[in-house]
């Protein structure tokens, strides 16, 4: 009948390579690389800024570009006033997510060069949402608390000024360890839904603060970076470890999802899991509560001896940010403060590859239905 009802559907668009990509790989065995190197040589060893600028420039930063970004960075992270006023003014029943969607969108407005669509100029506009996103969040934090943000400081680094501005006062060294380890493993992670999103919103042509809203209503979801503050809830809902077993037991009799675990591509442990695990173990021994680290080891032990799926990037690095001082309903918010590196680097991507991503479908609906006027309906 139409061509089309004969396409043999790929559900989920699971294992079809949508483009070519030079910007991350995720590799099935377990390995992680960002432009060729392995995230286990980066962690631990380079900030979450030189992450970022190798995002976007495709090479790691000597200093002297290293500093300069940065400098570009913090000084991009002022918001325009009325976006400061928005954000104060809205309901505090809104999701943080919700209001970073909006005021990234919002962004859009204030970009004075918005019919410059060259290269140099898109290069600038992607520095100024990896400065600008942290900044939100941070606003609408302190504005939740009452309290205005404070300025960036030009003797912190960039990440260091993201957890001074949102949470209100210097970091301390570790914190600021723990933070850019966070930020790094949340930087980019191939053809992942959100960045899909980013990518077909960029193949229209359409403006980067368009394809880096598209990109957060899709994170927003549970079954992607929405899934951290459901861990939280979980976690608290579950109690004493020794309730670990029945209360997973109970989720997987209701064919209810585990949330923080399976992996589309994955087959073997995410590799972000040991890093985040292995601080999540650290920040549980200085604050003295192993018991909560205790806990989360049972869970993958028992999910994974009952299901055979792994934790995912969002376990333990929804107990890191809880560790950190960050409520749940800023866990995705904080994702995103770091995903918009590759959101970018992606759209920039996508732009040169100047192709529509427009896929088929397969029509499995009627045909010949007799037309009835709306007065014989
Ligand atoms: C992220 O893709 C990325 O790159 C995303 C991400 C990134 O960096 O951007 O890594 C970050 O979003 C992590 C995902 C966070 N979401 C969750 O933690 C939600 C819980 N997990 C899932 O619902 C699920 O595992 C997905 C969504 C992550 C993957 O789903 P798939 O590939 O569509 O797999 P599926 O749902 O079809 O499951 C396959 C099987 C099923 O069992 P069977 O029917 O074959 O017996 O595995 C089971 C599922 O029931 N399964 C789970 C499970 N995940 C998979 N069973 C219980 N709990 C789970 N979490």
């Amino acid at each position: 009948m139409n061509e089309e009802s004969d396409r043999k559907v790929v559900r989920g668009l699971k294992d079809v390579a949508a483009a070519e990509t030079r910007i991350s790989f995720v590799d099935p065995k377990g390995y992680l690389y960002y432009l060729g190197y392995n995230i286990d040589d980066l962690v631990g060893r380079v900030t979450y800024t030189e992450v970022a600028y190798l995002l976007i420039h495709k090479r790691l930063p000597n200093q002297q570009e290293l500093d300069e970004f940065c400098t570009d960075l913090i000084s991009e992270m002022k918001l325009p006033n009325a976006m400061v006023k928005c954000i104060w003014d809205t309901p505090g029943h809104v999701h943080p997510m919700d209001v970073l969607r909006t005021e990234v969108s919002r962004l859009g407005e204030y970009d004075i060069e918005y019919k410059d669509l060259s290269e140099a100029a898109n290069m600038r506009r992607a520095t100024r949402l990896i400065a600008q996103v942290p900044t939100i969040v941070a606003t609408l934090h302190r504005s939740r608390m009452g309290q205005p943000v404070p300025a960036p400081r030009k003797d912190f680094g960039f990440a260091e000024n993201f957890l001074y501005m949102f949470e209100g006062y210097p970091p301390k060294e570790d914190e600021a360890d723990v933070l850019h380890r966070l930020l790094i493993l949340h930087a980019d992670h191939g053809f992942n839904a959100s960045t899909f999103a980013a990518r077909v919103t960029a193949s229209t042509n359409a403006d980067m603060y368009s394809a880096a809203t598209s990109a957060i209503g899709t994170l927003r979801g549970p079954l992607h970076g929405g899934a951290s503050e459901k861990v939280m809830e979980m976690l608290n809902d579950i109690g004493l470890e020794k309730y670990v077993d029945e209360y997973i037991q109970g989720l997987l009799d209701e064919k209810m999802k585990i949330m923080g675990f399976g992996h589309r591509v994955y087959m073997a442990e995410d590799p972000r899991t040991k890093h985040l695990r292995g601080i999540v173990e650290n920040l549980c021994h200085q604050k003295r509560t192993l018991d909560l680290y205790n806990k989360c080891i049972k869970i993958e032990e028992i999910v994974h001896q009952r299901k055979n799926i792994y934790p995912n990037l969002d376990f333990y690095a929804a107990v890191a940010m809880d560790a950190l001082g960050v409520p749940k309903e800023f866990f995705t918010p904080f994702f995103t403060s770091s995903r918009i590196a590759g959101w970018v680097a992606h759209t920039i991507e996508q732009y040169e590859d100047a192709v529509l991503l427009r896929p088929s479908s397969k029509y499995v609906g009627e045909f010949g239905r007799t037309f009835v006027p709306i007065e014989e309906r």
